[in-house]
Protein backbone atom coordinates (compact mmCIF):
# COMPACT_ATOMS: atom_id res chain seq x y z
CA UNK A 1 0.00 0.00 0.00
CA UNK A 2 0.79 3.50 -1.10
CA UNK A 3 0.50 6.64 0.98
CA UNK A 4 -1.27 8.63 -1.52
CA UNK A 5 0.09 11.21 -3.22
CA UNK A 6 -2.56 13.48 -3.93
CA UNK A 7 -2.57 13.02 -7.64
CA UNK A 8 1.39 14.20 -7.99
CA UNK A 9 3.26 12.13 -10.41
CA UNK A 10 6.36 10.13 -9.28
CA UNK A 11 8.41 10.38 -12.87
CA UNK A 12 6.60 12.95 -15.02
CA UNK A 13 7.91 17.17 -14.75
CA UNK A 14 6.08 18.98 -11.87
CA UNK A 15 7.42 22.00 -9.71
CA UNK A 16 6.92 21.19 -6.31
CA UNK A 17 4.01 23.62 -5.79
CA UNK A 18 2.27 26.68 -8.11
CA UNK A 19 1.00 26.63 -11.31
CA UNK A 20 2.55 25.24 -14.55
CA UNK A 21 1.52 25.47 -18.29
CA UNK A 22 3.78 25.37 -21.28
CA UNK A 23 7.16 23.82 -21.58
CA UNK A 24 10.02 27.08 -22.52
CA UNK A 25 13.39 26.86 -23.81
CA UNK A 26 14.29 23.20 -23.63
CA UNK A 27 17.72 23.38 -24.23
CA UNK A 28 21.00 20.88 -23.78
CA UNK A 29 24.15 22.91 -23.09
CA UNK A 30 27.50 22.03 -21.81
CA UNK A 31 26.06 18.22 -20.34
CA UNK A 32 23.40 19.72 -18.90
CA UNK A 33 19.50 19.58 -20.06
CA UNK A 34 17.27 22.68 -19.47
CA UNK A 35 13.89 23.01 -19.13
CA UNK A 36 12.06 26.16 -18.29
CA UNK A 37 8.13 26.40 -17.95
CA UNK A 38 5.24 29.31 -17.05
CA UNK A 39 5.07 29.17 -14.03
CA UNK A 40 3.74 31.42 -11.36
CA UNK A 41 6.03 31.72 -8.74
CA UNK A 42 2.86 32.92 -6.13
CA UNK A 43 0.41 29.85 -6.56
CA UNK A 44 -1.34 26.91 -8.25
CA UNK A 45 -3.51 29.48 -10.61
CA UNK A 46 -2.37 31.42 -13.84
CA UNK A 47 -3.97 34.48 -11.84
CA UNK A 48 -3.58 37.22 -14.00
CA UNK A 49 -1.16 35.53 -16.65
CA UNK A 50 1.84 37.75 -14.98
CA UNK A 51 3.75 34.57 -15.18
CA UNK A 52 7.85 34.10 -14.90
CA UNK A 53 9.96 31.01 -16.25
CA UNK A 54 10.40 28.52 -13.59
CA UNK A 55 13.99 26.55 -14.45
CA UNK A 56 15.47 23.33 -13.82
CA UNK A 57 18.46 21.07 -15.12
CA UNK A 58 18.65 17.52 -15.51
CA UNK A 59 21.34 15.25 -16.79
CA UNK A 60 19.42 12.35 -17.73
CA UNK A 61 15.67 14.45 -18.64
CA UNK A 62 14.32 12.27 -15.98
CA UNK A 63 15.96 13.70 -12.40
CA UNK A 64 15.48 17.33 -12.21
CA UNK A 65 16.47 20.36 -9.93
CA UNK A 66 14.65 23.44 -9.70
CA UNK A 67 16.83 26.52 -9.76
CA UNK A 68 14.07 28.97 -9.05
CA UNK A 69 13.14 31.80 -11.85
CA UNK A 70 15.38 32.37 -15.10
CA UNK A 71 12.73 35.68 -15.83
CA UNK A 72 10.75 36.92 -13.84
CA UNK A 73 8.38 40.14 -14.99
CA UNK A 74 10.55 43.28 -13.86
CA UNK A 75 11.21 45.32 -17.33
CA UNK A 76 8.81 47.51 -18.80
CA UNK A 77 8.36 45.10 -21.92
CA UNK A 78 7.48 42.07 -19.72
CA UNK A 79 6.12 44.23 -16.76
CA UNK A 80 2.61 41.72 -16.79
CA UNK A 81 4.01 38.43 -17.86
CA UNK A 82 7.07 36.56 -19.68
CA UNK A 83 4.82 34.48 -21.73
CA UNK A 84 5.63 31.26 -23.80
CA UNK A 85 9.22 30.84 -25.94
CA UNK A 86 12.15 28.84 -27.21
CA UNK A 87 15.93 29.02 -26.62
CA UNK A 88 18.71 28.75 -29.20
CA UNK A 89 22.36 28.15 -29.19
CA UNK A 90 24.09 30.72 -31.42
CA UNK A 91 27.05 30.27 -33.26
CA UNK A 92 29.76 30.80 -30.47
CA UNK A 93 27.78 27.85 -28.10
CA UNK A 94 26.01 30.88 -26.11
CA UNK A 95 22.56 30.19 -25.59
CA UNK A 96 19.95 33.09 -26.46
CA UNK A 97 16.16 32.93 -25.46
CA UNK A 98 13.65 34.53 -27.19
CA UNK A 99 9.94 34.86 -25.16
CA UNK A 100 7.20 36.73 -25.72
CA UNK A 101 6.32 39.85 -22.98
CA UNK A 102 3.48 41.48 -22.03
CA UNK A 103 4.54 45.16 -21.64
CA UNK A 104 3.36 47.18 -19.15
CA UNK A 105 -0.13 47.95 -20.89
CA UNK A 106 -0.58 44.01 -21.58
CA UNK A 107 0.25 44.44 -25.19
CA UNK A 108 2.58 41.48 -26.80
CA UNK A 109 6.05 42.11 -28.23
CA UNK A 110 8.60 39.81 -28.48
CA UNK A 111 12.18 40.11 -26.36
CA UNK A 112 15.81 38.27 -26.03
CA UNK A 113 17.63 37.10 -22.81
CA UNK A 114 20.92 35.83 -22.69
CA UNK A 115 22.32 34.49 -20.12
CA UNK A 116 24.93 36.39 -17.75
CA UNK A 117 27.71 33.60 -17.54
CA UNK A 118 27.21 31.44 -20.55
CA UNK A 119 30.45 29.02 -19.14
CA UNK A 120 28.22 28.29 -15.99
CA UNK A 121 26.55 24.59 -16.96
CA UNK A 122 23.75 25.29 -14.94
CA UNK A 123 22.43 29.03 -16.69
CA UNK A 124 21.30 30.05 -13.78
CA UNK A 125 20.96 34.20 -14.25
CA UNK A 126 19.50 35.71 -17.46
CA UNK A 127 20.34 39.46 -18.82
CA UNK A 128 17.67 41.24 -20.53
CA UNK A 129 19.29 43.78 -22.22
CA UNK A 130 17.22 47.06 -21.94
CA UNK A 131 18.51 49.02 -24.71
CA UNK A 132 17.54 46.58 -27.46
CA UNK A 133 14.24 45.12 -25.74
CA UNK A 134 11.39 44.52 -27.22
CA UNK A 135 13.39 43.52 -30.12
CA UNK A 136 10.01 42.99 -31.95
CA UNK A 137 7.30 45.11 -30.93
CA UNK A 138 4.19 44.84 -32.29
CA UNK A 139 3.32 45.27 -35.95
CA UNK A 140 0.18 47.64 -36.65
CA UNK A 141 -1.64 44.72 -38.61
CA UNK A 142 -2.39 42.57 -35.75
CA UNK A 143 -5.73 41.90 -34.45
CA UNK A 144 -6.80 41.18 -31.13
CA UNK A 145 -3.26 41.74 -29.24
CA UNK A 146 -2.39 37.97 -30.73
CA UNK A 147 1.69 38.27 -31.16
CA UNK A 148 3.05 35.11 -29.22
CA UNK A 149 5.31 32.34 -28.77
CA UNK A 150 8.89 32.81 -30.85
CA UNK A 151 10.27 29.23 -31.99
CA UNK A 152 13.90 28.26 -31.81
CA UNK A 153 15.44 30.27 -34.30
CA UNK A 154 17.26 28.45 -37.04
CA UNK A 155 20.24 29.76 -39.57
CA UNK A 156 19.60 30.01 -42.89
CA UNK A 157 22.08 30.26 -46.00
CA UNK A 158 22.20 33.56 -46.03
CA UNK A 159 24.24 33.35 -42.33
CA UNK A 160 21.03 35.33 -40.89
CA UNK A 161 18.94 33.78 -37.68
CA UNK A 162 15.02 33.16 -38.35
CA UNK A 163 12.41 32.62 -35.93
CA UNK A 164 8.80 32.31 -36.52
CA UNK A 165 6.17 33.73 -34.30
CA UNK A 166 2.44 33.08 -34.18
CA UNK A 167 0.28 36.37 -34.86
CA UNK A 168 -3.36 37.35 -35.67
CA UNK A 169 -3.62 38.92 -39.18
CA UNK A 170 -6.68 41.09 -40.30
CA UNK A 171 -8.49 37.98 -37.94
CA UNK A 172 -6.28 35.40 -40.21
CA UNK A 173 -3.99 32.98 -37.99
CA UNK A 174 -0.96 33.34 -39.29
CA UNK A 175 2.98 32.21 -38.31
CA UNK A 176 5.39 34.97 -39.22
CA UNK A 177 9.12 34.95 -40.11
CA UNK A 178 11.63 37.34 -38.39
CA UNK A 179 15.55 37.55 -39.93
CA UNK A 180 18.42 38.79 -38.16
CA UNK A 181 22.12 39.02 -38.11
CA UNK A 182 22.60 39.75 -34.75
CA UNK A 183 19.97 38.11 -33.13
CA UNK A 184 19.24 42.15 -32.15
CA UNK A 185 18.02 43.52 -34.66
CA UNK A 186 14.64 41.63 -36.32
CA UNK A 187 13.14 42.60 -39.61
CA UNK A 188 9.83 40.56 -40.68
CA UNK A 189 9.85 38.54 -43.52
CA UNK A 190 7.56 39.25 -46.49
CA UNK A 191 5.32 36.50 -46.48
CA UNK A 192 3.79 34.58 -43.54
CA UNK A 193 5.30 30.94 -43.35
CA UNK A 194 1.57 29.90 -42.87
CA UNK A 195 -2.07 31.29 -42.34
CA UNK A 196 -4.75 29.35 -42.12
CA UNK A 197 -8.25 31.71 -42.55
CA UNK A 198 -10.47 28.93 -40.67
CA UNK A 199 -8.20 29.69 -37.27
CA UNK A 200 -8.20 33.12 -36.04
CA UNK A 201 -5.94 32.25 -33.15
CA UNK A 202 -2.56 29.63 -32.96
CA UNK A 203 -0.15 29.46 -30.38
CA UNK A 204 3.00 28.19 -29.10
CA UNK A 205 4.66 27.22 -33.14
CA UNK A 206 7.50 25.19 -33.52
CA UNK A 207 9.21 24.20 -37.23
CA UNK A 208 12.31 21.67 -37.25
CA UNK A 209 13.42 19.43 -39.67
CA UNK A 210 13.30 15.46 -39.93
CA UNK A 211 14.86 13.03 -41.66
CA UNK A 212 12.93 11.19 -44.19
CA UNK A 213 14.86 8.25 -43.01
CA UNK A 214 15.51 6.83 -39.83
CA UNK A 215 15.05 7.87 -36.14
CA UNK A 216 18.33 10.44 -36.03
CA UNK A 217 16.95 13.53 -35.37
CA UNK A 218 18.47 16.97 -37.06
CA UNK A 219 19.74 20.04 -35.52
CA UNK A 220 16.95 22.97 -35.86
CA UNK A 221 18.92 24.79 -38.75
CA UNK A 222 19.47 21.31 -40.90
CA UNK A 223 18.71 22.64 -44.32
CA UNK A 224 15.85 21.07 -46.56
CA UNK A 225 16.29 19.56 -49.58
CA UNK A 226 17.53 15.75 -50.64
CA UNK A 227 16.33 13.38 -47.54
CA UNK A 228 14.75 16.20 -45.28
CA UNK A 229 11.91 17.37 -44.49
CA UNK A 230 9.88 19.64 -42.09
CA UNK A 231 7.48 19.78 -39.31
CA UNK A 232 4.89 22.54 -38.70
CA UNK A 233 3.37 22.31 -35.19
CA UNK A 234 0.65 24.85 -33.88
CA UNK A 235 -1.06 25.28 -30.92
CA UNK A 236 -5.25 25.54 -31.99
CA UNK A 237 -5.70 28.52 -28.84
CA UNK A 238 -8.10 26.47 -25.79
CA UNK A 239 -8.10 23.27 -28.15
CA UNK A 240 -5.33 20.70 -29.43
CA UNK A 241 -2.41 20.52 -30.93
CA UNK A 242 -1.73 19.75 -34.61
CA UNK A 243 1.30 19.43 -37.30
CA UNK A 244 1.35 18.89 -40.44
CA UNK A 245 4.64 17.23 -43.13
CA UNK A 246 6.26 19.18 -45.67
CA UNK A 247 8.60 21.47 -47.11
CA UNK A 248 10.40 24.55 -45.87
CA UNK A 249 11.73 26.87 -48.19
CA UNK A 250 14.62 28.61 -46.80
CA UNK A 251 14.85 31.58 -49.24
CA UNK A 252 11.39 32.42 -49.35
CA UNK A 253 11.07 31.43 -45.95
CA UNK A 254 7.31 29.21 -46.79
CA UNK A 255 6.55 25.98 -45.65
CA UNK A 256 3.82 24.10 -48.05
CA UNK A 257 2.15 21.32 -46.65
CA UNK A 258 3.25 18.23 -48.50
CA UNK A 259 -0.34 16.23 -48.82
CA UNK A 260 -2.48 19.60 -47.97
CA UNK A 261 -3.89 21.48 -45.74
CA UNK A 262 -6.44 18.91 -44.23
CA UNK A 263 -3.62 16.44 -43.40
CA UNK A 264 -3.24 18.06 -40.26
CA UNK A 265 -2.67 15.34 -37.73
CA UNK A 266 -3.00 15.48 -33.97
CA UNK A 267 0.09 15.47 -31.43
CA UNK A 268 -2.04 13.42 -28.91
CA UNK A 269 -5.37 12.80 -29.30
CA UNK A 270 -5.89 13.40 -25.23
CA UNK A 271 -5.27 16.29 -23.59
CA UNK A 272 -2.16 18.34 -23.74
CA UNK A 273 -0.95 21.54 -25.08
CA UNK A 274 1.68 23.93 -25.98
CA UNK A 275 4.48 21.15 -27.39
CA UNK A 276 7.65 22.06 -28.22
CA UNK A 277 10.75 20.52 -29.67
CA UNK A 278 14.45 20.54 -29.21
CA UNK A 279 17.20 19.23 -30.45
CA UNK A 280 19.74 16.93 -27.99
CA UNK A 281 22.85 17.16 -29.61
CA UNK A 282 24.45 14.87 -26.70
CA UNK A 283 21.70 11.61 -28.47
CA UNK A 284 21.76 12.94 -31.83
CA UNK A 285 17.60 13.13 -31.15
CA UNK A 286 14.47 15.49 -31.51
CA UNK A 287 12.79 15.58 -28.06
CA UNK A 288 9.20 16.75 -27.23
CA UNK A 289 7.70 18.16 -24.37
CA UNK A 290 4.00 19.20 -23.90
CA UNK A 291 1.86 20.35 -21.10
CA UNK A 292 -0.87 18.63 -19.91
CA UNK A 293 -3.63 20.51 -17.62
CA UNK A 294 -5.57 19.13 -14.89
CA UNK A 295 -8.78 18.20 -15.63
CA UNK A 296 -10.17 18.44 -11.92
CA UNK A 297 -11.14 21.82 -12.12
CA UNK A 298 -11.72 24.05 -8.58
CA UNK A 299 -9.98 21.41 -6.57
CA UNK A 300 -6.67 23.32 -5.00
CA UNK A 301 -3.86 20.99 -4.28
CA UNK A 302 -1.19 23.63 -3.90
CA UNK A 303 -0.03 22.77 -7.83
CA UNK A 304 -0.99 22.37 -10.72
CA UNK A 305 0.05 21.03 -14.39
CA UNK A 306 2.68 18.62 -15.48
CA UNK A 307 4.44 17.74 -18.29
CA UNK A 308 4.31 14.56 -20.86
CA UNK A 309 7.39 12.29 -20.25
CA UNK A 310 9.95 13.36 -22.60
CA UNK A 311 9.33 11.52 -25.85
CA UNK A 312 11.96 11.61 -28.83
CA UNK A 313 10.28 11.81 -32.32
CA UNK A 314 10.87 11.02 -35.98
CA UNK A 315 9.29 10.97 -39.22
CA UNK A 316 7.42 7.49 -39.94
CA UNK A 317 8.75 5.26 -42.68
CA UNK A 318 5.55 6.67 -44.89
CA UNK A 319 6.94 10.52 -44.54
CA UNK A 320 3.54 11.52 -43.40
CA UNK A 321 3.15 11.23 -39.83
CA UNK A 322 5.14 11.43 -36.94
CA UNK A 323 6.31 8.29 -34.66
CA UNK A 324 6.64 9.19 -30.94
CA UNK A 325 8.49 6.99 -27.67
CA UNK A 326 8.97 8.23 -24.30
CA UNK A 327 12.96 8.76 -24.49
CA UNK A 328 14.96 5.60 -23.28
CA UNK A 329 16.49 6.93 -20.26
CA UNK A 330 12.50 5.89 -18.36
CA UNK A 331 14.31 2.49 -18.19
CA UNK A 332 16.75 3.65 -15.40
CA UNK A 333 13.45 3.57 -13.19
CA UNK A 334 13.03 0.28 -13.97
CA UNK A 335 12.51 -2.10 -11.17
CA UNK A 336 10.57 -5.39 -10.62
CA UNK A 337 8.81 -6.57 -14.04
CA UNK A 338 5.56 -8.54 -14.01
CA UNK A 339 6.60 -12.15 -14.69
CA UNK A 340 3.78 -13.16 -17.82
CA UNK A 341 5.12 -14.30 -20.99
CA UNK A 342 2.52 -14.35 -23.58
CA UNK A 343 -1.25 -14.72 -23.19
CA UNK A 344 -4.59 -15.60 -24.93
CA UNK A 345 -7.58 -13.54 -23.97
CA UNK A 346 -10.70 -15.06 -24.29
CA UNK A 347 -13.76 -13.38 -26.04
CA UNK A 348 -15.02 -10.84 -23.19
CA UNK A 349 -11.98 -12.40 -20.94
CA UNK A 350 -9.90 -10.39 -18.01
CA UNK A 351 -6.60 -10.95 -17.28
CA UNK A 352 -4.44 -9.10 -14.55
CA UNK A 353 -0.88 -8.61 -15.16
CA UNK A 354 0.24 -8.65 -11.11
CA UNK A 355 3.38 -7.96 -9.13
CA UNK A 356 4.02 -4.77 -10.25
CA UNK A 357 2.80 -1.39 -8.39
CA UNK A 358 0.25 -0.42 -10.89
CA UNK A 359 0.86 3.31 -10.22
CA UNK A 360 3.83 3.53 -11.30
CA UNK A 361 4.31 1.42 -14.43
CA UNK A 362 5.45 1.10 -18.35
CA UNK A 363 3.32 -1.61 -19.73
CA UNK A 364 4.25 -2.50 -23.56
CA UNK A 365 1.74 -5.52 -24.94
CA UNK A 366 0.86 -6.80 -28.60
CA UNK A 367 -2.32 -7.90 -29.84
CA UNK A 368 -2.56 -9.58 -32.14
CA UNK A 369 -5.22 -9.42 -34.70
CA UNK A 370 -6.43 -12.54 -35.97
CA UNK A 371 -6.31 -13.89 -39.22
CA UNK A 372 -9.95 -13.71 -40.27
CA UNK A 373 -11.40 -10.26 -39.99
CA UNK A 374 -14.51 -11.42 -41.33
CA UNK A 375 -16.44 -10.55 -37.71
CA UNK A 376 -14.99 -7.06 -38.19
CA UNK A 377 -17.60 -4.33 -37.13
CA UNK A 378 -18.17 -1.53 -39.88
CA UNK A 379 -16.90 1.82 -39.63
CA UNK A 380 -19.36 4.69 -39.31
CA UNK A 381 -18.11 6.80 -42.25
CA UNK A 382 -19.57 9.96 -40.09
CA UNK A 383 -16.03 8.88 -37.94
CA UNK A 384 -14.05 9.83 -40.70
CA UNK A 385 -14.79 13.56 -40.98
CA UNK A 386 -11.84 15.15 -39.85
CA UNK A 387 -13.23 16.89 -36.47
CA UNK A 388 -11.73 14.85 -33.66
CA UNK A 389 -14.94 15.56 -31.27
CA UNK A 390 -17.38 14.13 -33.95
CA UNK A 391 -14.85 11.01 -33.72
CA UNK A 392 -14.89 10.63 -30.04
CA UNK A 393 -18.61 11.25 -29.34
CA UNK A 394 -19.22 8.16 -32.35
CA UNK A 395 -16.78 6.03 -30.97
CA UNK A 396 -18.44 6.39 -27.45
CA UNK A 397 -21.75 5.76 -28.66
CA UNK A 398 -20.03 2.23 -30.39
CA UNK A 399 -18.08 1.62 -26.88
CA UNK A 400 -21.16 2.26 -25.04
CA UNK A 401 -23.66 0.93 -26.44
CA UNK A 402 -25.56 -1.87 -24.43
CA UNK A 403 -25.39 -5.91 -26.07
CA UNK A 404 -22.64 -8.61 -26.51
CA UNK A 405 -19.51 -7.67 -28.81
CA UNK A 406 -19.51 -9.31 -32.07
CA UNK A 407 -15.92 -7.42 -33.89
CA UNK A 408 -12.38 -7.56 -34.03
CA UNK A 409 -11.87 -5.85 -30.51
CA UNK A 410 -11.97 -3.42 -28.32
CA UNK A 411 -9.28 -5.44 -26.56
CA UNK A 412 -6.31 -3.15 -24.91
CA UNK A 413 -5.66 -2.42 -21.24
CA UNK A 414 -7.36 -1.67 -18.19
CA UNK A 415 -5.44 0.38 -15.64
CA UNK A 416 -5.91 2.23 -12.50
CA UNK A 417 -9.00 -0.45 -11.40
CA UNK A 418 -9.99 -0.29 -8.10
CA UNK A 419 -10.63 -4.06 -6.34
CA UNK A 420 -14.30 -3.73 -7.30
CA UNK A 421 -13.55 -2.38 -10.41
CA UNK A 422 -15.93 0.35 -10.04
CA UNK A 423 -13.10 2.57 -11.32
CA UNK A 424 -11.18 2.11 -14.19
CA UNK A 425 -9.86 3.18 -17.36
CA UNK A 426 -9.74 1.70 -20.64
CA UNK A 427 -7.05 2.04 -23.67
CA UNK A 428 -7.92 -0.46 -26.35
CA UNK A 429 -8.33 -0.75 -29.98
CA UNK A 430 -10.82 -2.17 -32.21
CA UNK A 431 -10.48 -3.05 -35.79
CA UNK A 432 -12.83 -1.97 -38.04
CA UNK A 433 -14.02 -2.04 -41.70
CA UNK A 434 -13.76 0.60 -44.56
CA UNK A 435 -14.33 0.14 -47.48
CA UNK A 436 -12.05 -3.47 -48.77
CA UNK A 437 -9.81 -2.71 -45.87
CA UNK A 438 -9.58 -1.86 -42.26
CA UNK A 439 -9.07 0.89 -39.91
CA UNK A 440 -8.07 0.54 -36.53
CA UNK A 441 -9.53 3.12 -33.93
CA UNK A 442 -7.76 3.88 -30.53
CA UNK A 443 -9.56 5.18 -27.63
CA UNK A 444 -8.85 5.72 -23.95
CA UNK A 445 -12.47 5.34 -22.07
CA UNK A 446 -12.29 7.82 -18.81
CA UNK A 447 -16.08 7.31 -18.48
CA UNK A 448 -15.52 5.45 -15.45
CA UNK A 449 -12.68 6.37 -14.22
CA UNK A 450 -13.33 7.80 -10.85
CA UNK A 451 -16.42 8.16 -8.49
CA UNK A 452 -15.64 11.81 -7.80
CA UNK A 453 -17.95 14.57 -9.01
CA UNK A 454 -16.90 17.24 -10.65
CA UNK A 455 -13.83 15.34 -12.21
CA UNK A 456 -13.87 16.08 -16.16
CA UNK A 457 -14.26 12.21 -17.68
CA UNK A 458 -14.26 12.42 -21.09
CA UNK A 459 -13.78 9.58 -23.95
CA UNK A 460 -10.79 10.03 -26.32
CA UNK A 461 -10.18 8.27 -29.82
CA UNK A 462 -8.02 8.59 -32.80
CA UNK A 463 -7.53 6.28 -35.60
CA UNK A 464 -3.96 4.23 -35.97
CA UNK A 465 -2.09 4.30 -38.82
CA UNK A 466 -1.41 0.84 -39.42
CA UNK A 467 -1.64 -1.92 -42.14
CA UNK A 468 -3.45 -4.73 -39.99
CA UNK A 469 -3.62 -6.86 -43.16
CA UNK A 470 0.25 -6.81 -43.30
CA UNK A 471 1.46 -5.84 -39.85
CA UNK A 472 -1.05 -8.24 -37.45
CA UNK A 473 0.49 -6.83 -34.42
CA UNK A 474 -0.74 -3.55 -33.22
CA UNK A 475 1.37 -2.73 -30.12
CA UNK A 476 0.19 -0.70 -27.26
CA UNK A 477 2.73 0.98 -24.40
CA UNK A 478 0.80 2.78 -21.41
CA UNK A 479 2.93 4.69 -18.78
CA UNK A 480 0.82 4.85 -15.43
CA UNK A 481 1.42 7.49 -13.16
CA UNK A 482 -0.43 8.07 -10.22
CA UNK A 483 -3.15 10.75 -12.22
CA UNK A 484 -1.95 10.44 -16.02
CA UNK A 485 -2.11 7.63 -18.24
CA UNK A 486 0.21 8.24 -21.47
CA UNK A 487 -0.67 5.89 -24.01
CA UNK A 488 1.25 5.15 -27.73
CA UNK A 489 -0.15 3.01 -30.04
CA UNK A 490 0.85 1.58 -33.18
CA UNK A 491 4.86 1.97 -31.96
CA UNK A 492 4.22 5.47 -31.13
CA UNK A 493 2.11 6.62 -34.32
CA UNK A 494 -1.03 7.56 -32.34
CA UNK A 495 -0.81 8.81 -28.60
CA UNK A 496 -3.32 9.69 -26.17
CA UNK A 497 -2.42 11.54 -22.57
CA UNK A 498 -4.97 11.61 -20.14
CA UNK A 499 -5.39 12.79 -16.53
CA UNK A 500 -7.40 10.42 -13.94
CA UNK A 501 -8.11 11.23 -10.21
CA UNK A 502 -9.81 7.67 -9.16
CA UNK A 503 -11.06 7.93 -5.40
CA UNK A 504 -9.15 4.55 -4.57
CA UNK A 505 -5.75 6.11 -5.44
CA UNK A 506 -6.71 9.50 -3.49
CA UNK A 507 -7.53 7.09 -0.42
CA UNK A 508 -4.37 5.22 -0.71
CA UNK A 509 -5.67 1.97 -1.80
CA UNK A 510 -4.05 -0.44 -4.43
CA UNK A 511 -4.73 -0.82 -8.38
CA UNK A 512 -5.17 -3.32 -10.70
CA UNK A 513 -4.00 -3.54 -14.19
CA UNK A 514 -5.07 -5.90 -16.74
CA UNK A 515 -5.55 -6.80 -20.09
CA UNK A 516 -8.99 -7.36 -21.62
CA UNK A 517 -10.50 -8.57 -24.63
CA UNK A 518 -14.45 -7.60 -25.28
CA UNK A 519 -14.11 -9.46 -28.83
CA UNK A 520 -16.09 -11.91 -30.13
CA UNK A 521 -12.48 -14.60 -30.71
CA UNK A 522 -9.87 -14.74 -28.35
CA UNK A 523 -6.82 -12.18 -28.60
CA UNK A 524 -3.35 -13.42 -29.02
CA UNK A 525 -1.51 -11.44 -26.93
CA UNK A 526 2.30 -12.02 -28.25
CA UNK A 527 4.40 -9.26 -25.80
CA UNK A 528 3.87 -8.14 -22.34
CA UNK A 529 6.15 -6.58 -21.03
CA UNK A 530 5.12 -4.59 -17.38
CA UNK A 531 7.91 -3.27 -15.58
CA UNK A 532 7.37 -0.95 -12.15
CA UNK A 533 8.79 2.24 -12.63
CA UNK A 534 10.71 3.69 -8.99
CA UNK A 535 10.15 7.52 -8.15
CA UNK A 536 12.37 9.77 -9.55
CA UNK A 537 13.46 13.26 -8.15
CA UNK A 538 11.67 15.94 -9.88
CA UNK A 539 12.10 19.50 -8.55
CA UNK A 540 11.77 18.32 -4.64
CA UNK A 541 12.22 20.42 -1.86
CA UNK A 542 14.73 19.77 0.84
CA UNK A 543 12.51 18.00 2.90
CA UNK A 544 10.69 16.22 0.59
CA UNK A 545 13.65 13.57 -1.20
CA UNK A 546 12.80 10.65 -3.34
CA UNK A 547 13.49 7.17 -2.30
CA UNK A 548 17.21 6.74 -2.91
C1 LIG B 1 -0.38 28.75 -24.39
C2 LIG B 1 -0.22 30.18 -23.95
C3 LIG B 1 0.74 30.92 -24.84
C4 LIG B 1 1.21 32.03 -23.94
C5 LIG B 1 1.28 31.34 -22.60
C6 LIG B 1 0.93 32.20 -21.43
O1 LIG B 1 -0.82 27.90 -23.37
O2 LIG B 1 -1.49 30.83 -23.93
O3 LIG B 1 0.19 31.37 -26.04
O4 LIG B 1 2.46 32.53 -24.32
O5 LIG B 1 0.36 30.27 -22.66
O6 LIG B 1 1.15 31.51 -20.24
Amino acid sequence: KQSPRNGRTAYHFQPAKNWMNDPNGPLYHKGMYHMFFQYNPHGPTFGTGKLSWGHSVSGDLVNWAFLGTALDPTSPFDAEGCWSGSATTLADGRPAILYTGRDASGVQVQNVAFPKNPSDPLLREWRKPPGCNPVVPQPGDVTGNNFRDPTTAWLGRDGLWRFAVAAEVGGVGSTLVYRSKDFVRWERGSAPLHASPDVPVWECPDLFPVAERGAEGLDTSARGGAGVRHVLKLSKAADEDYYVVGRYDDEADTFAPVEGVFDWRRIDHGHLFGAKTFFDARRRRRVLWAWVDETDDGVDKGWRGIQTFPRALWLDADGRQLVQWPVEEIETLRKGRAALAGAVVGAGGLREIAGVDALQADVEVVFEVPESLDDAEELDPEWLQHDPHKLRACAEKKASSPGPRGGVGPFGLVVMASGDMREQTTVFFQVLRHGGTYKVLMCADLTRSSTKEGVHKPFYAGFVDVDVEKDRGISLRTLIDHSVVESFGGGGRTCITARVYPEHVAAGGSSHLYLFNNGAHPVTVSKIEAWELGTASVNVEQDDRADP
